[in-house]
């Protein structure tokens, strides 16, 4: 169901220009339209459940669980190994479905749509930045951040090439990252590697961030400016959901949400459950 990038490769894009292409998978041109409505909620959740089959035995990661995320809030999920915080930022990303319950983003009832439509949600108006950064090795800073613009050829069709690239740069310069454009991410430290997956991340504008641990491989020091920069997005209007053990990001988010081997135990919007 998810669009997964198994490889990019270069090719001659003219005039001594190269140009990145996928390789590895189809990308299917999505037909439906997703008209994003302007809605007081960004996420609404109710009895979320999903329920895993290891051998003859079930393990159920999410059961019943229910909450709603307005608009441009800062929401932390935290909760101990195992309680399911990961499995509910798949479904929030439309990476998974749930087995029970509804979820709505952005009004859209996620189940109600199909896959294509699905996918396009995902890929317009969710971005994603993981633990480990998930950046692509032998791709340069830049190409990195270009990268998700590959699968929006209606948002960046190819005769746009250059406003893909200047975008990507505008992203770099907003991390403050322009200088290290055209190195790999092995020649960054940790938390560059971290701003340019939150400027990948950011390319075709979401609406909604959904972070799993993005300070977990930092040091303290680096951890805050990354904590910082979470903050500053948000100031700007983007709707932020971050899965985190780092008690620090964790207080300085308005609404906090804890689970507990897959239930929710406290929503800070509501009394204690
Ligand atoms: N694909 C899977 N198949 C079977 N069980 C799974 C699968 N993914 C997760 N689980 C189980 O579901 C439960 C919740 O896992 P999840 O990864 O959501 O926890 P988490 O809160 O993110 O933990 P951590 O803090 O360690 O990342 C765990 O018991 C886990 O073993
Ligand atoms: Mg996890």
């Amino acid at each position: 169901m998810a669009c997964v990038v198994f490889d990019a490769k270069r090719c001659d894009a003219g005039a001594g220009r190269t140009r990145l292409k996928l390789v590895g998978e189809n990308f299917p041109a999505v037909s439906n339209d997703i008209k994003m409505e302007t809605l007081s909620f960004a996420v609404e959740a109710d009895g979320l459940t999903r329920i895993y089959k290891r051998g003859g035995e079930e393990v159920r990661a999410l059961d019943g669980v229910s909450f709603r995320v307005r608009d441009g809030e800062f929401v932390s999920i935290v909760g101990a190994s195992g309680s399911g915080k990961t499995t509910l930022l798949n479904l929030l990303g439309c990476m998974d479905a749930a087995d029970r319950g509804t979820l709505r983003l952005a009004g859209h009832e996620v189940g109600a749509i199909n896959e294509r439509a699905r996918t396009r949600l995902r890929r317009d108006h969710i971005g994603f930045v993981f633990q480990h950064f998930g950046l692509m090795p032998t791709l340069t800073v830049h190409e990195n951040v270009a990268l998700p613009g590959l699968f929006g050829r209606r948002i960046w069709p190819s005769r746009h090439q250059k406003s893909l690239d200047a975008r990507a740069d505008e992203l770099l310069e907003r991390v403050s990252l322009a200088h290290r454009r055209n190195h790999r991410p092995h020649e960054l430290s940790g938390g560059e590697m971290q701003r340019v997956a939150i400027a990948r991340s950011l390319l075709n504008t979401p609406r909604l961030l959904l972070a799993d641990e993005p300070t977990g491989d930092l040091d303290s020091a680096t951890g805050e400016s990354i904590i910082e920069l979470l903050q500053e997005l948000n100031r700007d209007g983007l709707t932020i959901l971050v899965v985190t053990h780092n008690t620090a990001l964790a207080a300085i988010a308005e609404h906090q949400i804890s689970l507990r081997d897959g239930r929710l135990i406290q929503d800070s919007t509501d009394q204690m459950l």
